[in-house]
Parts: structure tokens; sequence; C-alpha cells
């Protein structure tokens, strides 16, 4: 299996079975001796020094950006780079994300007491469904709408031929999300839930906003997005080699494929300018450990819930 950071690394999209756990913070790293005990540990803390030797790797790895022809090659057909990916990896590394359900209690069934008014979900650069099929397995809602789209054709597919893709609960479909106009079997103002899960992060920097803004105007009012990405000086980010970056903080991985990452405040910067309200913000920090290896990996993940206000504002 390929290193993260050379290629979009199935246990980077699916994490580690430490990840089924009950919520951030659940695993303090409180004595050094201890590290090789556990898998993971929760919400470390990075001291300057280790800040320090971040910054110094990325500057190392980024100060040489990659030349225009090869950037717009990347960028221009980085739905071909994922069909590839789909098409070594099918849907092998997808698991079930139990933290799906604990971080994002919204994507969870509501309680049969709760107001049982038929939701919608849709999740955008769903791949294979590693979101999307443990929603609808999960969910006894027989008029839930679960709606998904990737550009890349061949995740689609694989996605469609999975035992738990329920059509009557649920429409896939091949769209790039960075169009000016979807084209979607839904109404603008409609849904109740949008799903960014490792998505942004392929997403040229440039056409973050014009997503933000779109997923803006499908929610309802009252509408939540919820947002899970890489964050800054991640694992996979130090480990890139110089020649692979194509804007700061964007690299290319060895299969093709895009990868940003983010700070908490781009995150909302973005999602704040095109009208949200913040209601959560975590850069989860976790160290994994090899504990054959006795190596120690830092990983960082900003996850995000962004509220569409019932009334909008007008900014005057
Ligand atoms: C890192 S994978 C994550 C897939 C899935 N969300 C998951 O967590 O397993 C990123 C996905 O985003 C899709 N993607 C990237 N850019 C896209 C775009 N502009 N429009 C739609 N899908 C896109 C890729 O094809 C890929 O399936």
């Amino acid at each position: 299996m390929s290193t993260p950071g050379n290629a979009a690394n199935p246990a980077e999209l699916t994490e580690t079975t430490e990840d089924k756990r009950p919520k951030f913070g659940n695993r303090f790293l409180t004595d050094d001796n201890d590290v090789f005990k556990h898998n993971a540990w929760d919400n470390v803390e990075w001291d300057e020094e280790q800040e320090k030797e971040a910054l110094a790797a990325v500057t190392k790895n980024s100060t040489q950006k990659m030349n225009a022809e090869d950037k717009e090659k990347f960028q221009n057909d980085a739905d071909k780079f994922w069909d590839s990916f789909y098409g070594v990896h099918q849907n092998r590394f997808f698991k079930d994300r139990h933290w799906l359900f604990t971080e994002f209690t919204e994507l969870a069934a509501p309680h049969a007491a709760e107001d049982q008014k038929p939701r919608s979900i849709f999740e955008l650069g769903c791949g294979v469904g590693n979101t999307i099929l443990p929603i609808l397995k999960y969910s006894n809602e027989p008029q839930l709408k679960v709606y998904g789209c990737d550009f890349s054709e061949r995740a689609i597919e694989i996605l469609k031929t999975s035992k738990d893709y329920d059509t009557k609960r649920c429409e896939v479909f091949v769209m790039d999300a960075t169009l000016d106009e979807w084209s979607v079997p839904f109404a603008e103002g409609s849904l109740d839930i949008i799903v960014l899960i490792f998505v942004l992060s392929a997403i040229e920097p440039t056409k973050m906003s014009r997503v933000a803004g779109s997923c803006f105007r499908y929610l309802r009012p009252g509408g939540l997005l919820l947002f899970r990405d890489y964050g800054r000086y991640d694992m996979a980010q130090l480990r890139f080699k110089s020649g692979k970056c194509l804007e700061d903080n964007f690299y290319v991985r060895g299969d093709g494929t895009l990868v940003y990452f983010f700070t908490q405040e781009e995150v909302r910067d973005l999602f704040c300018k095109a009208g949200f309200v913040e209601e959560q913000s975590v850069v989860d920090r976790r160290l994994q450990v090899n504990r054959g290896r006795m190596l120690k990996m830092y990983r960082v993940w900003i996850q995000t819930k962004m509220r569409k206000p019932i009334t909008e504002t007008i900014n005057q």
C-alpha cells in the first residue's frame, strides 16, 4: 500500500478502528513513557518546537512550486485521476465509520418520538459511499432521501452496485461540484443536511468559495452543513517531497489526486462568507502510533458544523 502523501491512501480516508470512539478527547497521553501502550491518543498538544518543525518541513516541500503546465494537467484532469484511483481500489477501503454518528449525530435517524418529517441529505464527493451507505443502513426512515454526487464516474458506478444501495431512498449521480450551476434532482433551499467529508481538500482553492455558495443556496433555511477534512500540518502534508506542491498547502499525490490542508480559520472564513453561522469548529489532533515499528504519526483534521440562518441577514 502506498504511503500517505504519495497516494490517496485508503487508510487516510477510512482512518483507523481507533476512530470508532465516543467523540473527541477520549484517551489522553499524560505520560510520554506510555506513548506506545495504545494505537492512538486524542487531543494531543503540539509544543512550539513541533510547530516549528512542521513549518520547516512545509516550507521545504513547498518553496519550489510545480510548473504551470503540469499544474493545469492535474487540475483539468482531476476527475480522471480519481477514476483511476477507484479503478485500483474499488470499494476495498470501505469501512463502517462509527464515528460518523458520534461526531455527526445529525446524520443518525431521529428517535421515533421526534418529528418524523422526511429528511433530505446530500453528500458532495460521496466516492463509493463510505458515508451514504452507513446512513442508509442504520436509518429506518422510509421517507429518507439521501443524494450523493461525485465527479468520478467510476466511484458512482461502484456505489450503485453496492448491496446496501437502496434506490427507493437514495439517488447518486455524476456531477462536478465546482460548476456554477448544479444539475440536481432537488430544489434550491430544500435540503436538510449537506455533507462534505474529505472532499473540499480535493478541490482547487480558487473554486472552494463557489462550492460553499452552492451549498448555502441548496440548504433550506435552518439547514446544516457538516464538514470534516485534512488540517494544516497533518502528517500527510509534512511527508510530501519537493516538486509536488501546486500552491501553498495544495499538493498532488503520487496517484495524481489533489489535496489541500486547511486551517480552522480558513474553513470558518470560507463558510461564513457564504452566509453560514458556525455551530462547531474543532481541530482534531490525534497521535497515531505504529507500535511494531515504534513510529509516531501526528494527524490533524478539521471538523466544522455550519448552519444556514433561518432568516438571511442583509449586509448593509
Ligand atoms: C478523498 S475522497 C473522499 C470520498 C468520500 N467523501 C469519503 O469520505 O470516502 C474525495 C472525493 O471527492 C471527489 N471529488 C473531488 N473533486 C470533486 C468535484 N469537483 N466534484 C465532485 N466530486 C469531487 C473525488 O472523486 C473523491 O471521490
